[in-house]
C-alpha cells in the first residue's frame, strides 16, 4: 500500500575533497562527514558506484583563494582533478555532478567575483561560470550544478558547453535556492571566508511563487534538472515545482538540516535511523525525484540489507 520508495539511484551524496592534506579532515558540525584526501574520495566514489548511488556531487576546498576565485578555472585545481579521478575511477558507472560555482575559491567567499563597490558583479561572473562549466566537463563531469544564483548562469552555461562540443553534459540547475540559516556547516565544510550574507542572490524563504518564475527561467536557458534547496522547510515548494515542470526536480537535504539530526541523535533525543528515513521520505513524497543528502550511501546500505 506504501505510495513512496527510496532506492539508491534517487540519491546523490555530496562530497569535499580537499587539496593538500594527507589524512581526512571530519568537519565537526556534520559528524560522520569528512573533508576527504583525494584518495580516500577515490574509495568513496568506488563503494558510491557499487551501491548504484544516483550520483556523487564534488565540492573542491582548496589551499589557496583569491578575489577571483582563480583555482575553479585552473585544470590542475583541487575540484577539477578530483573529477578526473573519479571519472577514471568509475567511468560512465556512476553519474558524476560538480558544484559550479566560486564562493569554494574566492578569498571573500562570495559566489560571483565583486564589482568596485563590493557587490557581486553578476555579468562578470557568468563569464567565468561559462568557463568553468567547460573545465569541468573536460575533467570528467558528467552533470554540472550552477549552484551561484547569478541571473543568466543557466543560459550562459549550456551555450559554452554546447560550443566546446559538450553537448551531451547535463545542467542540474540550482534553481530555487533560499538564503536559509541551514547552510551554516557547509560553511566550516568548505572552510568558507564568507562575511555578510547572500541575500542579494538567493531567494527569500518567505517568497514559493518566486521560486517557481526562478524554475521556469532555468528551464527555458536549458536546465535538464531543477533543484530546489534546502529541502526540508521548502516542502511546499517542492510540490508546487514537481506540479509545475515536466523535468526531473531535485532537492538538496543541506548541511543544517543533517546536522541538527546527528546532535539530537547524539543526546538519545531522537531514534538516528528512522528520522532519517523519515526525512528522505518525506521529501521524495513531496515530489523531488532525486535527493542530495550527506546519508547517501548509508542508506543506500541500508536499503539493500532490506530488500
Ligand atoms: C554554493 C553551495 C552551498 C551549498 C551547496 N552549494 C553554500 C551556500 O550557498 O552558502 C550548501 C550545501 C549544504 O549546506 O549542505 N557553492
Amino acid at each position: 500500500m506504501r505510495e513512496t520508495h527510496v532506492q539508491p539511484s534517487q540519491l546523490v551524496l555530496p562530497m569535499f575533497i580537499a587539496e593538500g592534506i594527507s589524512e581526512p579532515r571530519p568537519i565537526e558540525s556534520m559528524p560522520g562527514v569528512v573533508q576527504h584526501t583525494r584518495d580516500t574520495a577515490r574509495k568513496a566514489y568506488a563503494e558510491a558506484a557499487a551501491l548504484g548511488l544516483g550520483g556523487v556531487m564534488l565540492f573542491g576546498v582548496p589551499e589557496h583563494k583569491d578575489a577571483q576565485g582563480s583555482g575553479a578555472l585552473d585544470p590542475d585545481g583541487i575540484l577539477n582533478v578530483a573529477l578526473a579521478d573519479a571519472r577514471a575511477e568509475v567511468g560512465d558507472d556512476l553519474p558524476i555532478m560538480s558544484d559550479l560555482c566560486l564562493d569554494e575559491f574566492t578569498d571573500h567567499g562570495h559566489c560571483g567575483v565583486l564589482d568596485a563597490q563590493g557587490r557581486v558583479d553578476n555579468d562578470a561572473t557568468l563569464e567565468i561560470y561559462a568557463q568553468m562549466g567547460v573545465v569541468q566537463a573536460e575533467s570528467g563531469a558528467h552533470v554540472v550544478g550552477p549552484s551561484g544564483m547569478m541571473d543568466g548562469q543557466v543560459g550562459v552555461v549550456r551555450a559554452a558547453l554546447d560550443d566546446s562540443g559538450h553537448d551531451d553534459t547535463v545542467i542540474l540547475a540550482y534553481a530555487a535556492k533560499y538564503s536559509s540559516a541551514f547552510y551554516g556547516p557547509f560553511r566550516e565544510a568548505v572552510a568558507s571566508s564568507l562575511t555578510g550574507d547572500r541575500k542579494a542572490y538567493q531567494q527569500d524563504p518567505a517568497n514559493a511563487r518566486d521560486a517557481i518564475r526562478e524554475v521556469l527561467l532555468d528551464i527555458e536557458e536549458g536546465a535538464d534538472i531543477v533543484m530546489v534547496k534546502p529541502a526540508l522547510s521548502y516542502l511546499d515548494v517542492i510540490a508546487d515545482v514537481r506540479a509545475t515542470v515536466n523535468v526531473p526536480v531535485a532537492a538538496y537535504n543541506i548541511s543544517g538540516e543533517m546536522a541538527m539530526v546527528e546532535a539530537a541523535a547524539a543526546n538519545g533525543w531522537i531514534d538516528r535511523e528512522r528520522t532519517i528515513d523519515e526525512i528522505i521520505t518525506s521529501i521524495r513524497r513531496a515530489g523531488a525525484d532525486i535527493v542530495l543528502t550527506y546519508w547517501a550511501a548509508e542508506l543506500a546500505a541500508r536499503l539493500d540489507r532490506q530488500s
